[in-house]
């Protein structure tokens, strides 16, 4: 077991928590409610393994959850934290069929309830629910000795996805799709080809440095501009077509136009 997945999570820039981001407690209660009250008892493997579990169990997992992916430490506090949890996996001797229909059904309990269904939060949701079931799995096993006294676990986004981290394929259209490239003998100019070119979320990419819609900095960049988009590094989500690097090319050479 990753120690380092005990530790406190760096929040990631900006982003919020998966829990802020899932909804919070009452997101994960409604959760646990429906998975525990409906779709456990009636499952054949499961139903028997939960037969005489306490009446707030669904608030306690929902507790566990909420703390793991960075909401309250309620479980922690007030639920017995680590050891408890683990104490309860102990000794349950749980089968590998067993832990994927839990994984299973919770996920579509996930769909059911209406935890967010974008790409970021599943991965990191999905990719919890499997890590810790399948050391459920291994917590459970007759002889397992799992390691005490650990923090309840963190557990923040996959590899940098965070909510808005990329540009959606359904996102509207900005001006960008739709400039009109010009024609091979047209007159260029900054205003009507140059800055159409850029997007809003290229501009705010680079504020730092310069402003990509304004002819002075543009213009006084121009090359080492040109030399990133030539390379395909910029813009930051994808290279721009030739036939639009050519244009900013020309453009340079035509003595940068306003
Ligand atoms: C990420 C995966 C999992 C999490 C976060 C989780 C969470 C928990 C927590 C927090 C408890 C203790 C509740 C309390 O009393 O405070 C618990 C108990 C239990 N868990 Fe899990 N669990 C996971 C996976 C599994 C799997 C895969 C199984 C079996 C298929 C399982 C079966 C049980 C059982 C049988 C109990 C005891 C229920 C009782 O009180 O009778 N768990 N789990």
């Amino acid at each position: 077991m990753g120690c380092g997945i005990h530790q406190e999570v760096e929040p990631i820039d900006g982003a919020p928590s998966v829990f802020e981001w899932a909804g919070g407690t009452a997101a994960f209660t409604r959760l646990t409610r429906l998975f525990y009250e409906k779709y456990v008892p009636a499952d054949p493997l499961l139903g028997p393994l939960f037969a005489d579990m306490a009446t707030d169990h669904p608030e306690r997992v929902a507790a566990w959850l909420s703390e793991t992916f960075g909401g309250p430490t309620t479980y922690s506090e007030q639920y017995g934290g680590y050891d408890w949890m683990v104490s309860q996996h102990m000794g349950k001797a749980l089968t590998e069929a067993q832990r994927a229909r839990w994984v299973q059904l919770m996920t579509r309990c996930a769909d059911e309830t209406g935890l967010p269904a974008d790409p970021e939060f599943r991965a990191a949701f999905v990719s919890y629910l499997e890590w810790g079931s399948r050391i459920a799995l291994e917590n459970s096993s007759p002889g397992a000795t799992p390691p005490q006294h650990l923090p309840v676990p963190r557990w923040s986004w996959v590899s940098n996805a965070t909510p808005g981290s990329r540009v959606s394929a359904l996102a509207p259209q900005s001006e960008e799709a739709l400039v009109n490239m010009p024609t091979a003998d047209e007159r260029l100019s900054f205003e009507q080809h140059i800055r159409p070119l850029f997007r809003e979320q290229d501009r705010a990419s680079m504020t730092f440095a310069f402003d990509l819609w304004s002819y002075d900095d543009v213009g006084r960049h121009g090359d080492a501009i040109l030399e990133r988009l030539q390379e395909g590094n910029m813009p930051c989500d994808g290279a721009w077509p030739r036939e639009r690097v050519e244009t900013f090319e020309r453009w340079l050479s035509a003595g940068k136009p306003a």
